[in-house]
């Protein structure tokens, strides 16, 4: 099926593509590189592949009819959602209890606005996805950051730590799960402690799962409402199709919230701001999405799989360059801090020597210095002219 072609290149420049056009005015402005037409673009998290047919077809057909009057999301899409997470993970979600978006970002952003104050303290484990910071910063809430400790397997939590954080009176704690930058497919206990601490601090927590369904071999994500006493804390889930099939574009995201009080207030402000609907397309491409793409991200998650392989494999033959292969997303967190290199010099070489446009990782806090991203949903064609760009940027 022509779908199922990973290896294909599609020229995306003039798309108006943030990750193609759009990074080239970014560029200019932060690191005085104007002449950027030649440098790869493995940035922001979208992917290079096209997207299933079936989710095209869907489209297509609504174009069909020549009218785009007012709608609502139907019974049918929620149905889709629903049986998607209750195949995957055994997560069975109520209609009722799903709120539409047009995507994470402004969920979080709802959110935080309808349970919390100016002044109010935000609890995030960093380095983490810009947003959780950017987001209640923008609202005049104050961030509290409780650094994640980076092992040999990854990032993982420090319980006495967050603790810490918890006490100083935060009132919304955002988890990343799996995690962004990280590729960390959190465990049942990591999720279980941190409900508990939720519970115990009575902190709203905000589970944003829009990257649950890119996870490799071995390892299985937990949604955080399945978790034991999961019913006894305020949690709001983010979930999306938007990561998993790329199709950001189409701007859709849910807010999953089984808790009544909760759901009625997220309501009244969605309400107060005539949010809470999606558009025809999107609510077209979401039900495709869930009743029809399964065999092709099971597809792509192979093929980004052995990106990953490839990448690690390469990257780590290099002086000061350690990778973990991530346990889920198409994101690889890339340690540099033995090269002793800054990070400004880092994306200096990396744009001017390398022509390669990565994440440089304090974007993700403070956290992630010495740390670079790179985006891997490409052809496999594409990695390796990214890995080779990267090479000559250290040479
Ligand atoms: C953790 C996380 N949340 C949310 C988003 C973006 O969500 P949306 O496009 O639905 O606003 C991203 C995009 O990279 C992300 O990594």
């Amino acid at each position: 099926m022509i779908d199922l072609n990973f290896d294909v290149l599609h020229d995306r420049r003039n798309t108006h593509s943030l990750k193609w056009d759009q990074f080239k005015d970014r560029i200019k402005a932060k690191y005085n590189v104007h002449d950027a037409d030649d440098i790869l673009p493995m940035w922001v998290a979208d992917m290079d592949f096209a997207i299933p047919q079936v989710i095209t077809d869907a489209i297509k057909e609504r174009l069909d009819h020549p009218i785009f009057g007012y709608s609502y999301v139907s019974d049918a899409c929620k149905q889709a959602i629903n049986d998607w997470h209750e195949k995957r993970y055994n997560w069975s979600i109520d209609p009722k209890s799903i709120l539409f978006h047009q995507g994470v970002v402004p969920a979080i952003a709802t959110i935080i606005e309808t349970f919390t104050e100016p002044g109010d303290k935000i609890g995030i484990s960093t380095p983490v996805y810009p947003a959780f910071f950017n987001i209640p910063k923008a609202q005049k809430r104050e961030v509290i950051t409780c650094d994640l400790v980076d092992s040999e397997n990854g990032y993982e939590y420090d319980f006495v730590a967050l603790e810490e954080t918890f006490k100083s009176g935060i009132k919304v704690y955002i988890l990343c799960s799996p995690h962004n930058p990280g590729g960390v497919v959190w465990s049942q206990n990591d999720l279980e402690k941190l409900v508990q601490l939720c519970i115990k601090y009575d902190v709203l927590l905000i589970s944003d799962e829009i990257h649950a369904d890119i996870v490799f071999d071995g390892y299985k994500h937990i949604p955080t409402l399945t978790i034991k006493d999961a019913d006894k804390a305020k949690i709001v889930t983010c979930i999306a199709p938007t990561k998993t099939f790329n199709i950001a574009g189409i701007h859709a995201a849910m807010m999953v919230v089984p808790n009544d009080s909760l759901r009625i207030k997220l309501t009244q402000n969605l309400q107060a701001h005539g949010l809470g609907e999606i558009n025809l397309l999107a609510s077209a491409g979401v039900q495709a999405a869930y009743e029809k793409g399964e065999d092709w991200l099971e597809a792509m998650t192979q093929y980004i799989s052995k990106n990953m392989d490839y990448v690690v494999e390469e990257l780590n033959k290099l002086d000061g360059i350690s990778v973990t292969k991530p346990n889920a997303t198409y994101l690889v967190w890339i340690d540099y801090r033995k090269t002793g290199i800054s990070e400004d010099e880092m994306m200096q070489r990396l744009l001017v020597k390398g022509r390669l446009a990565i994440e440089p990782g304090t974007k993700y806090e403070e956290a992630g210095r010495g740390y670079l991203r790179m985006n891997v949903a490409c052809p496999f064609e594409t990695v390796k002219d990214g890995v080779e760009r990267f090479k000559k940027a250290l040479s």
